[in-house]
């Protein structure tokens, strides 16, 4: 250990002594310009920095492993499994200088951000010029529409290498960079938006789908003649049709009026947004750090409404449902940003739920950084930890309420009769063991199995949520593929996710290359769940996993468990 301390103490004079120079070095060999920091970071990483934490001088590692791109290194990547696309930036082989982001005077004028629905047709005219401008802008120009939507396929087919290890790439998506990520995109879409009208108030609408009279798609997207329209879109889904908020296909769904959907809808927000995301990973998604390969755990939104309705409004003329069903080309579609910026929203609305308890704290976190260009083409390095706080960075969400918090669907059963009538199905031998290891279960039809939950431990069960567990999901085709889970559901005619049993889904838009083919779990909160079914006290738990979608028979699991999470 003393040694290692001694390393440390000459690599950082080191540093100290040639950081003045390194920086020159750097400049004229073109390679990306770091700072200091990132510089002694580089170099301690390399020798594992050892830090005395806690007071019982126990050793920990602290190595940052902060996920970035390096800019200088983009090739082809998988739009599609089947498709292989290019969307790098002309010239990226060579560096550009950048800048640190830094926030918006704070005597600008607030964006405010109106819900979709409810914009006057003066902003729609405004909204509609600095648009047609942006999409008049030549390629080369990285404020184009084109240049902004490839920054999309760039970071969500794994285009760009991290820094410091070739050969991983860069993903956002099924990650706990979701959100971070697209608050930062869309946020520089905005100002360049405002500053190509000259309006420094402008803000990006946002599309309220959770809310009922906002659920259809708005208006303006479906105006022919605008510059939001855009013919990649599934027609039949054009208003006055309500979105489908846990969409799987048209065929095997039987088509529900406006009103059923809009219940259907609210409920299906709650177990999304309330009880299925009671703690930090349910809702952001998996941690993902440097050289980790890829985490591949969705949180709840990002895979429904987020993925789903990406789906429900791409084309079902185009094989991955494009533009909007894959990421590689759903920021072609105008309707992206106002989606987005809902989905921006409903971070927002997550977080003060929790009053902020549960915001990531972990540094590998919030140093993660992007490059985005802005409004001045310069070129910005910004940080996760740069983007917590909407305030600061000049906008805000005009208020809308949430009536999906008390949208707490109800069981379909009384829970004592569903019991029985499960036990029956039991004895009938229509249960499975919960473990199809080593070969998996195809998942071409809806199937039971009985779970075991761990004995519980003595103590801080209270803070503790019960996550059932689907493991080992290994997704095979191009398709787009969604399962759902349910628990303790004794009625299969009730198999909808307006019913208290609905544990929530797997909504998956397949995309990315081999990084992204790992075997991926889906983890659902159910405490709550389960206090409302009365089983919170039973030994065991009835599973039910049914195929939404008829690419499930290209997709098997391992098993499935109950874990606890603190
Ligand atoms: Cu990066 Cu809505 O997807």
């Amino acid at each position: 250990m003393a040694e290692k301390k001694w390393v440390l103490m000459v690599s950082l004079a080191f540093i100290m002594v040639m950081s003045p120079l390194s920086s020159r070095i750097m400049e004229s060999a073109q390679v990306q310009h770091l700072n200091m920091g990132e510089l002694a970071s580089l170099v301690l990483g390399k020798f594992q920095f050892w830090a005395t934490v806690g007071n019982g001088g126990e050793k920990k590692t602290v190595e940052s492993r902060a996920i970035g791109p390096n800019m200088t290194a983009c090739h082809h990547s998988y739009g599609r499994p089947d498709l292989l696309v290019y969307c790098c930036p002309p010239g990226f082989e060579k560096s550009v200088p950048f800048v640190d982001f830094e926030l918006p005077d704070s005597r600008s004028p607030v964006k405010v951000r109106r819900p979709a629905h409810l914009l006057d047709e003066s902003f729609i005219v405004k909204y509609n010029k600095a648009l047609s401008i942006m999409k008049s802008l030549p390629y080369d120009d990285p404020r184009s529409f084109a240049r902004q939507a490839e920054l999309h396929c760039q970071f969500c087919t794994g285009a760009y290498e991290q820094l410091n290890y070739s050969d991983t790439p860069v993903n956002i998506h099924r990650t706990w960079l979701f959100f971070p990520w697209h608050r930062m995109m869309i946020y520089f879409h905005e100002r360049i938006l405002g500053s190509l009208i000259g309006d420094e108030s402008f803000a990006l609408p946002f599309w309220a789908w959770d809310i009922p009279e906002a659920m259809p798609m708005p208006e303006y997207y479906v105006d022919e003649n605008s510059a939001f329209f855009h013919t990649e879109r599934d027609f039949s889904h054009f208003p006055p049709r309500v979105a489908d908020l846990d969409y799987s296909t048209d065929q095997n769904h039987p088509h529900r009026s406006n009103d059923e959907q809009i219940d259907v809808n609210l409920k299906f927000m709650y177990t999304q947004m309330v009880s299925g995301a009671r703690k930090t990973e349910l809702f952001m998604g998996c941690t993902y750090r440097a050289n980790d390969g890829y985490c591949d755990t969705t949180g709840t939104v990002e895979q429904a409404p987020h993925n789903t309705l990406h789906t429900w409004i791409g084309s079902s003329l185009n094989p991955g449902r494009e533009d909007m069903g894959k990421f590689y080309s759903a920021a072609k579609d105008p309707i992206f940003y106002a989606h987005h910026s809902n989905i921006d929203r409903l971070w927002e609305a997550w977080r003060e739920i929790n009053n902020r308890r549960l915001d990531i704290t972990d540094p590998d976190w919030l140093d993660s950084f992007f490059f985005f260009y802005d409004e001045n083409l310069k070129l910005v390095k910004i940080k996760v930890r740069d983007v917590l706080d909407i305030t600061k960075l000049g906008y805000s969400f005009e208020e809308v309420d949430h009536p999906w918090l008390n949208h707490r669907p109800p069981p379909s059963v009384p829970p004592k009769q569903a019991r029985q009538m499960l036990k029956l199905k039991e004895n009938k031998n229509q249960v499975f063991v919960p473990d199809f290891r080593p070969d998996g279960r195809v998942l071409d039809g809806s199937f039971t199995v009985k779970v075991f939950r761990p004995t519980k431990r003595e103590s801080k069960e209270e803070e503790e949520e019960e996550t059932v567990v689907v493991y080992g999901i290994e997704v095979k085709g191009n398709d787009y593929v969604k399962f759902d889970v349910y628990v303790n559901l004794s009625d299969e005619t009730k198999m909808n996710p307006k019913f208290r049993e609905f544990a929530g889904t797997f909504a998956h838009i397949p995309g990315g290359g081999a990084a992204m083919k790992k075997k991926t779990r889906l983890r659902l909160g159910v405490s709550e769940l389960l206090k409302d079914l009365e089983a919170d006290e039973d030994e065991s738990i009835w599973v039910t996993v049914s195929p939404a979608t008829v690419s499930c028979s290209n997709v098997s699991i391992e098993g499935i468990k109950i874990e606890y999470i603190e």
